[in-house]
């Protein structure tokens, strides 16, 4: 695991042919020795924005996968064909996927299984709803997440853990230090495999420095505000 903070853009579905390539053009020059950054654009741009990167150190990756290498599943994009358009990365069980595709952590972990054996990086997200925490069982969910969806073969090399809770998702509500500090201490304690922690939920170019040099954050996933090449920048910069 490199000292570097890793920086991830997850444009969910958004961006068209038409306007992402100025966007995705100034991120070029984001080569850093302090972070890495990765973007992750919906399916339909990863070829292309690998093209306007190049000869950049900025890495592509995908938003999902399916678990299976190749077959009858309508739809669905697998590891292999993200790799094969030069992906590095692949985002698996993000709190859309389990809340609106019903995904479970099992499946999560045979995502990430694939992933591996694609040779992609796996970034595992996890996080509790605003409904756990305020039961008090944070702890306990992200716990569980984390036991279930890390499968076996998970190494620091083809793995990035992601905290995000659920309720801090494009809300503007940014999870307190405190909180951060707590869920990713147990999160370093827990996991079997010394991977990269991000943090995730509403961060932006304001808050970046903060949760970026607290300790066990060792960078941030970013919806919203990476789809502004220059916040986006400010979030990297701030590592
Ligand atoms: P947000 O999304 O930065 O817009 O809150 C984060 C994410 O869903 O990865």
């Amino acid at each position: 695991m490199s000292a570097a903070k890793l920086i991830v853009g997850n444009w969910k579905m958004n961006g068209l042919l038409s306007d992402s390539q100025p966007r995705v053009e100034a991120l070029k020059s984001a080569a850093s020795g302090k972070f890495e950054m990765v973007l992750c654009p919906p399916a339909t741009l990863v070829q292309a924005c690998g093209w306007w990167l190049k000869g950049s150190a900025v890495k592509t990756g995908g938003q999902d996968c399916h678990a299976q290498p190749s077959g009858a599943f309508t739809g669905n994009v697998s590891a292999q064909m993200l790799k094969d358009i030069g992906c590095a990365y692949v985002i698996v069980g993000h709190s859309e996927r389990r809340q609106y595709h019903k995904e479970t952590s099992a499946d999560v972990a045979e995502k990430a299984k694939a992933a591996h054996a694609a040779g992609l990086v796996a970034i595992i997200c996890i996080g509790e709803t605003d409904e756990e925490r305020t039961a008090g069982r944070a702890n306990d969910v992200v716990s569980k997440q984390l036991a279930e969806s890390v499968p076996a073969g998970a190494t620091p090399e083809n793995t990035v853990i992601a905290y995000e809770p659920v309720w801090a998702i494009g809300t503007g509500k940014v999870a307190s230090t405190d909180d951060i500090k707590g869920i990713h201490a147990l999160i370093r304690d827990k996991s079997a495999v010394k991977a990269k922690i991000l943090y995730g939920g509403s961060v932006k170019g304001s808050n970046a420095a903060e949760i970026l040099h607290l300790p066990n954050v060792d960078g941030v996933l970013v919806g919203g505000a990476s789809l502004k090449a220059e916040e986006f920048l400010a979030i990297a910069s701030a590592a």
